[in-house]
């Protein structure tokens, strides 16, 4: 997952959806005081400079891409710094406790550089804006455009209206038609790895999660509009293809022979065009593995032996509670169905610590199923009460420092499953593929099949191939390499 968006469009940190730990503002996008090129002010310049920041999962920075397609008929360009945009968007995710407060710090440090800028339209999307759009123009007046993820296709529209009246515009509206009808996929070329958003939505209401509130009901993209994108992406350079969607194994779009396809036969139909190296998907829901897709990880060879899929807790009380509609032993069962019919499989989870009314045995069964399954790597994060799910309401709130303690507890045992991971592989041979160069002179960095970060000298040649490496050392979060010379290459 490194592949490149352009430059001007922040993205969270490599890995699967990690919309509650991977916010953050890049580098790139956040400091005000170093402009790559002079302040220019927005009326001076003939092309429009639009700044997007995306924080929070994957598919906002896939939602980011489409917004600056959908601007860029305007003349619209991206830009990498706040400074001298004539438009800037922040796309917002809510997932995580403090977004809110994020979204208005970075408002707060915005505004001095909004009243510098004649005619700069400064706008909030995502979920906060979904959420919270009332209190978004309450508190930050200055902001001109407020609108969430079921609107990015009317921005046009949007900005039109904004310049015409001297108010706000907030379009928080859940749409009858989806999205996908609405506004088709990104046509902006990503890199070697690319995303490609198939579904969106959720129908789950876990106990937690704002995400059904901010993202609405599930709808799948008709198959056609995916095998057209992942061909231009191709076409493009790009060799790895992460299909994402918020419950991404609910998938259930049209194919183009007019029946509904599910995952199994989508992921089918993307192996067959010819570039498509690699595949993977994200986020998927236990509920949602079919027999078709499971047997998709035996047949289809491009299908990487790397699977998200998030359990949040190891007590049947919690994913009661939690609504999740599983139990402890079916998940471990479908555990064992996938790593039978793929051995090789690394697997990755979500885990939260202190959900309301988790009680020390609940804690320590997630332990026993941490232990039981053995993770490559997993996400973990301390419950949040979000407004208006019911485990906000729940009068059981499990206190601060104890949610503190689990989640350490929890976040040891899979830092050390990680790191054994990744040093079970050192001295084997592995193919990476090669996405980009590395941090330093003359060095490559790639992915292995189970997604592990990889760093080898070699040629830029190599970047686009998958290439057999020894890996010479397994770190806690990646792994040092040297290309096989071409004999044992051709051996290995
Ligand atoms: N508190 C803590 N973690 C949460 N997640 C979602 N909502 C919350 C919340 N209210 C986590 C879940 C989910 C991941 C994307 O974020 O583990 O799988
Ligand atoms: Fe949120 Fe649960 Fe839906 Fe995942 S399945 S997006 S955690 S409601």
């Amino acid at each position: 997952m490194t592949g490149q968006p352009p430059a001007s469009i922040s993205r969270p940190p490599e890995g699967p959806d990690r919309a509650a730990g991977a916010e953050r503002v890049s580098p790139m996008s956040a400091p005000m005081s170093a402009p790559e090129s002079p302040p220019q002010t927005a009326a001076g310049s003939a092309k429009k400079r639009l700044h997007i920041q995306s924080w929070g999962c994957q598919m906002n920075v896939y939602d980011s891409l489409r917004m600056a397609d959908v601007l860029r008929p305007l003349g619209y360009e991206p830009h990498d710094s706040p400074v001298g945009a004539d438009m800037i968007i922040l796309n917002t995710c809510h997932i995580r406790e403090k977004a809110t407060e994020k979204l208005f710090s970075e408002l707060g440090r915005l505004r001095a550089l909004k009243a510098e800028t004649p005619g700069m339209v400064l706008a909030v999307a995502g979920c906060v804006a979904q959420a919270e759009g009332a209190e978004v123009v309450a508190r930050a007046p200055y902001v001109d455009l407020v609108f969430g993820p079921q609107s990015y296709h009317k921005l046009p529209e949007m900005i039109a209206r904004a310049s015409r009246a001297a108010g706000h515009v907030i379009e928080t509206e859940f749409e009858t038609e989806a999205k996908f009808d609405l506004l088709p996929g990104s046509s902006a070329p990503q890199g070697v790895t690319a995303f490609l958003t198939v579904q969106e939505g959720c129908d789950k209401f876990c106990s937690f999660c704002v995400v059904p509130y901010t993202r609405g009901a599930e709808h799948s993209r008709p198959a056609a509009g995916i095998l057209g994108e992942a061909r231009r992406l191709v076409g493009q350079g790009t060799r790895e293809l992460t299909l994402l969607g918020q419950n991404v194994n609910a998938y259930h779009g049209q194919g183009p022979d007019g029946a509904e396809w599910g995952l199994g036969r989508l992921l089918r139909a993307l192996a067959e065009i010819p570039g498509v190296v690699r595949l993977r998907y994200t986020t998927s829901h236990p509920r949602d593995m079919d027999d078709d897709l499971i047997a998709a990880h035996r047949d289809v060879a491009q299908l990487m032996p790397f699977l998200h899929l998030p359990v949040q807790s190891g007590s049947d009380r919690m994913l009661a509670a939690m609504n999740r509609g599983h139990t402890a032993e079916e998940y471990l069962r479908l555990v064992d169905r996938l790593r039978a019919v793929r051995p090789d499989l690394a697997l990755s989870s979500d885990f939260i610590a202190g959900h309301p009314g988790e009680r020390p045995s609940d804690h320590a069964a997630t332990l026993r199923l941490i232990e039981r399954v053995g993770f490559a790597q997993a996400y973990s994060f301390k419950y949040s009460p979000r407004p208006g799910t019911p485990a906000a309401a729940q009068t059981m709130q499990v206190a601060e420092a104890e949610q503190d303690a689990r989640l350490q507890e929890i976040q040891a045992l899979l830092r050390a499953q990680q790191a054994a991971f990744n040093a079970a592989t050192a001295d084997r041979v592995v193919e990476v593929l090669f996405t980009g160069p590395g941090r330093h002179p003359g060095q490559l960095s790639g992915r292995t099949p189970w997604l592990q970060p990889v760093h080898a000298l070699g040629p830029a040649s190599l970047i686009g191939l998958v290439r057999p490496v020894r890996i010479e050392a397994g770190h806690p979060n990646s792994l040092s390499a040297t290309l096989l010379p071409e004999p044992e290459a051709a051996a290995a």
